[in-house]
């Protein structure tokens, strides 16, 4: 309690003093901040998050607005930041390019939000000849050894979904959870179909899909909520593409049916508190700065 009290006090107390602390910086490091970050981290999510952090408090405007923009011309950007900041290239040439990273992964990650969450809004649709078709896709990668009777089917239970149409267990996922479905059933076909194979275990497993669509609902609440940001701003240095985001995915479903199986649940009602440990581990591996999430997946792929 006290501590807490401390340490809100101390956050309220640098807030104040920030202004005063970035000037003293300034004169005797004769640096801006931004300038300062660009030489004390080295490329990754740190760098990246303390320049986002730095643009975010800053009291000039143009500086706000790249983190709230859509898509800002990313070379104009960096160009009237050293305006403004008085950044000689010649004396700091590595600040350019450094800086234009950052700005790009900063932008892509609100880019890939807003992408991801437009195929999550997007209902599946039965009448839409397109979303049959990827449906259609992924019981062909899932059960190449297996016609599909009808479109409306018992069989559909057997690789997770509830009941004999799958289109109403998207539910909140909307086709993001589908698309996700298909890349994994896709890029990583034979660990896909092992894990489908043991989720028919009659005591420990699981609905292969019902689960599958859960865990896009985690990657996408920490998508969301940010947590993504260390995993992305040290992977990819540009902006990161949707495909990138289901790679993601891939390990995520990969590591929690390794991670249910370790837990060995007396049976399906113990999902949610599994589920919940999991997710937990994910956010604190999330907040180390050097976090890259890779699982034997990435492995087998090389
Ligand atoms: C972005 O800005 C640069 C420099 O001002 C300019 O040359 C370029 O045409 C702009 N690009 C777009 C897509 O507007
Ligand atoms: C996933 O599971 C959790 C825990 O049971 C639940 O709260 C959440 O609503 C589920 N999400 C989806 C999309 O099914």
């Amino acid at each position: 309690m006290l501590t807490e009290l401390w340490g809100s006090l101390w956050a309220h107390l640098f807030f104040l003093l920030r202004p005063m602390l970035k000037w003293v910086l300034n004169r005797v490091t004769g640096k801006c901040e931004l300038l300062r970050i660009t030489y004390q981290y080295s490329q990754g999510a740190e760098r990246t998050q303390n320049i986002e952090d730095s643009l975010k408090q800053s009291k000039r405007s143009e500086l706000n607005q790249l983190t709230i923009e859509d898509s800002p011309n990313i070379s104009n950007a960096v160009l009237q930041v050293m305006a403004v900041k008085n950044i000689i290239p010649e004396v700091h040439p590595q600040f350019e390019n450094s800086f234009r990273t950052c700005l790009l992964q900063i932008c892509g990650y609100r880019e890939l939000l807003t992408n991801v969450e437009q195929l999550r809004k997007t209902k599946y649709n039965s009448d839409n000849p397109e979303h049959e078709k990827t449906l259609m896709h992924l019981w062909k990668l899932l059960m190449p050894d297996d016609e599909l009777q009808t479109r409306v089917s018992e069989q559909w239970k057997f690789i997770g979904f509830q009941g004999n149409d799958p289109q109403t267990d998207f539910r909140g996922m909307g086709l993001l959870g589908l698309h996700q479905l298909i890349h994994f059933a896709s890029k990583h076909n034979a660990e896909a179909r092992k894990i489908l194979q043991k989720s028919h275990h009659p005591k420990l497993g699981y609905s292969y899909a019902i689960v599958g669509i859960n865990m896009t609902d985690l990657v996408y609440d920490l998508l969301k909520k940010g947590h993504m940001k260390t995993h992305f701003y040290n992977k990819i240095y540009g902006k990161a593409a949707i495909e990138e985001f289901h790679e993601v995915y891939c390990h995520v479903f990969y590591e929690f049916d390794k991670f249910w199986y370790s837990e060995n649940p007396k049976d399906i009602m113990e999902f949610g508190q599994i589920r919940e440990k999991y997710r937990k581990k994910l956010v604190h591996s999330l907040k180390q700065p050097n976090t890259v999430l890779v699982s034997g997946l990435e492995k087998r792929n090389d």
